[in-house]
């Protein structure tokens, strides 16, 4: 992939920093990476209960990676200023794809503060360091150097049942999380505007694939059901997402990272909306026939108090990054959900201790 200022991935010299690089979408990035470029990647992650590093780990093992100094792991938390600022001093980057952040939703309604101190703090202490940074480089880098800030739908608030989230949506957060990547998303932008900090956001609708933290929707449905547990569906089931193949996510972020232009927003999403019932029903359904069992999984199926403040409908319009930048989705979504089941079903010991090393089980409220 070349863009028009002559970058191309195919460049051991091109440093590329991963924040949050050993979450679910980042270490998605990190393998794409480490698999089909030359790129040297650096992956900066505090490495908190929802990290992994074993996909990195095996896939480093398999292609003989170790020596070959393409690769490194920091365990640095952006809250702090002036480690932020050291490491990117350090690794002197050419482009950065900023995902460091709090993810959660539930969690965010725990402990609100937890999302303000890691995504508002964190992406401020990243941008003050990324400013300096940016400053001392040459034109040529100048010129090419991008921070793509991946942010969420989520920003945008709640759509009512009929309209589509596109770049001109207005922000209207309603939980502490979406709160919280708003802000991100608007000091991102004035950094753009006032210091000339060539930065791109993206606002992704819900993403799914292996090795997702099994706390969210599609990844505890299959845990709760294999584990023949109820599984908890908020409310009446008929709240509607989104859902993204997490692959085509990472490719349209390597995509804009080439041909994106500065100072824009792009909107991504999977024009695959289901009500979350559908989806856990979907589900269920794969898990009858691969792994079947007297009666149906849907029997485990438990409606539960509503999440407060609950968004109801999230649809991304995508149509702006597949006609700038020529961005389609390339899964199937059927085959995807298959093959996450698929995953989840041949990893549950990676599920088990996962789980125990974040100490989850009684941690979160009803899913103990
Ligand atoms: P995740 O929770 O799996 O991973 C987040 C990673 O960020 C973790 O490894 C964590 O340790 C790290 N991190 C958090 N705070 C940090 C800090 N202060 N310093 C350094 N590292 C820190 O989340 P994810 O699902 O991979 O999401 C990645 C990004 O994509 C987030 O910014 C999220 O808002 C955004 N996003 C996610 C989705 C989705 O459906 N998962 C959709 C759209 C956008
Ligand atoms: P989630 O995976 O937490 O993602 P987000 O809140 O960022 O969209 O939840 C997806 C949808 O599934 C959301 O409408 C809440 C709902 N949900 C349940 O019904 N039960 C659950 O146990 C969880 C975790 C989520």
């Amino acid at each position: 992939m070349k863009n028009k200022k002559n970058i191309t991935y195919n460049n051991k010299k091109l440093k590329v920093l991963v924040t949050g690089g050993a979450g679910f979408i980042g270490s998605c990035l990190v393998r794409k990476l480490l698999k089909e470029t030359e790129v040297k990647v650096f992956n900066l992650d505090k490495l908190s209960y929802s990290s992994d590093h074993t996909s990195i780990d095996s896939l480093i093992k398999d292609l003989n990676l170790k020596k070959s100094n393409r690769y490194e792991l920091l365990k640095i938390d952006l809250v702090s200023y002036c480690k932020t600022n050291e490491i990117i001093e350090y690794t002197d980057p050419d482009l950065i794809f900023h995902l460091a952040a709090e993810s959660h939703v539930d969690r965010s309604i725990d402990n609100p503060k937890n999302f303000v101190e890691n995504n508002i703090l964190g992406t401020l202490n990243l941008l003050e360091s990324v400013k300096k940074h940016f400053q001392k480089l040459s034109t040529l880098r100048k010129d090419s150097f991008r921070l793509i800030n991946i942010s969420t739908d989520e920003v945008f608030g709640s759509l009512g049942s009929n309209g589509f989230f596109n770049e001109e949506s207005q922000y209207n957060p309603k939980s502490p999380y979406s709160a919280s990547k708003a802000s991100c998303d608007h000091l991102v932008n004035a950094w753009f505007h006032t210091f000339g900090v060539p930065i791109i956001t993206t606002n992704c609708s819900n993403n799914f694939g292996p090795w997702q933290f099994p706390e969210k929707l599609i990844p505890l449905t299959i845990l709760k059901a294999i584990n023949n547990e109820p599984i908890p569906i908020y409310g009446n089931g008929k709240n509607i997402r989104d859902w993204l193949f997490v692959e085509d996510h990472i490719n349209a972020l390597l995509k804009l990272s080439l041909k994106g232009e500065i100072g824009e927003k792009y909107c991504i999403g999977g024009f695959k909306e289901k009500t979350n019932l559908e989806i856990v029903e979907s589900i269920c359904s794969i898990l009858d026939k691969l792994k079947p069992r007297d009666t149906s999984y849907k029997n485990l199926i438990k409606f539960v108090a509503d999440r407060p403040g609950h968004d109801f409908r999230y649809a991304v319009d995508s149509k702006k990054i597949s006609k700038d930048i020529s961005w389609e989705i390339e899964t199937e979504f059927l085959d995807s959900l298959n093959r996450t089941v698929d995953w989840y079903v041949k990893n549950q010991k990676w599920c088990d201790q996962t789980l125990q090393k974040a100490n989850y089980y009684g941690e979160r409220i009803g899913l103990s």
